[in-house]
């Protein structure tokens, strides 16, 4: 697989065209990734991005993103912020500064709206109503990403440039203040425009144990090949956690080189993402986990009209 963006979950289809399209029109690969994930982060369809996110278990929708310039290593996020409008556009800002590169609740609010950002109610009635069913039986030790929905990861190459932004709402139901692995650099993404970029989605506390982005692109910097790099790292974490007797959550990662070749790896079933390929083309597939075998292959029409999740 080869590709100018790759991105977490069949969610990002059109956004990825929407960055395909702005490539073609000569925006920067920056502009191409801030403006797929705000296709996403708008769209109240989707359960764990921006506008129509499910909430904490106050009932609260708290938002984190994350982008990473590999061009210069700026790195900008924000943590836990509530009604931004479009999260990913904060921490592009931010990754233009050496300092203060990382904002939390407040104080990310108070800088996003000094610097005129949108701010907007982002509860939507389905949200809530799934909240309130949700809140019955809720057992904190229990939670789990996905049940279909998780973070969305983009990352972008233009043949010299490579970025990647990541916009999530974390955990449903998770505790107020609770944050994952998506703002924090290394785990949630990780970018090098002299080696590669890679991403990851699902449970934010097992990802950050192993910093798992950040391992993916070291294993690049070693001429390891991007899918073998993301099957690596992977299967070797989830070996680890199961030593420590943790059992591991839902985990997903992707990959690029400089190259534009691509990789993906899950210990899942099955993880959809979709590249936007050198023709033009927008492309799902899925990863899929068998007995710790990985393939990948586009799905069928089948498998797409019985998919669920975003
Ligand atoms: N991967 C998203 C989170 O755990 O918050």
């Amino acid at each position: 697989m080869k590709g100018y963006l790759v991105a977490t979950w069949k969610m990002a289809f059109e956004s990825i065209q929407k960055g395909q399209n702005l490539l073609k029109e000569g925006a920067t690969i920056h502009k191409a990734v801030i403006e797929a994930v705000k296709t996403v982060e708008n769209n109240p369809l989707y359960h764990s991005v921006g506008y129509g996110a499910l909430p904490n278990c106050d009932g609260e929708v708290e938002l984190d993103a994350a982008y990473m310039d590999g061009d210069t290593l700026g790195f900008g996020g924000v943590m836990g912020v509530k009604n931004i409008k479009n999260p990913i556009e904060v921490a592009y800002d931010l990754c233009h500064y050496k300092r203060n590169s990382l904002l939390t609740a407040g104080g990310a609010e108070e800088y996003a709206r000094k610097r005129g950002y949108e701010f907007s109610d982002m509860l939507t009635d389905e949200a809530k109503m799934r909240y309130e069913e949700q809140q019955k039986n809720i057992d904190m030790e229990q939670l789990e990403a996905y049940g279909g929905h998780d973070t969305v990861c983009i990352i972008g190459n233009n043949g010299s440039s490579i970025a990647c932004g990541v916009s999530t709402s974390g955990l449903f139901m998770k505790l107020p203040g609770r944050v994952g692995d998506s703002p924090l650099i290394g785990s949630g993404c990780y970018a090098d425009s002299e080696i590669g970029a890679a991403a990851a989605t699902g449970v934010g506390e097992d990802i950050m144990k192993g910093c798992l982005s950040f391992a993916i692109v070291e294993k690049l910097k070693h001429q390891v090949p991007v899918q073998q790099a993301c099957e690596d790292v992977l299967n070797e974490h989830i070996a680890r956690l199961n030593r420590s007797g943790h059992c591991p959550g839902s985990i997903s990662v992707i990959a690029m080189d400089m190259d534009h070749n691509i990789g993906a790896a899950t210990n899942q079933n099955a993880f959809p993402f979709v590249v936007g390929d050198m023709e033009g083309n927008t492309v799902l597939y899925i990863a899929i986990n068998e007995d710790n075998k990985m393939s990948v292959i586009r799905p069928t029409q089948a498998w797409i009209d019985a998919y669920e999740g975003d």
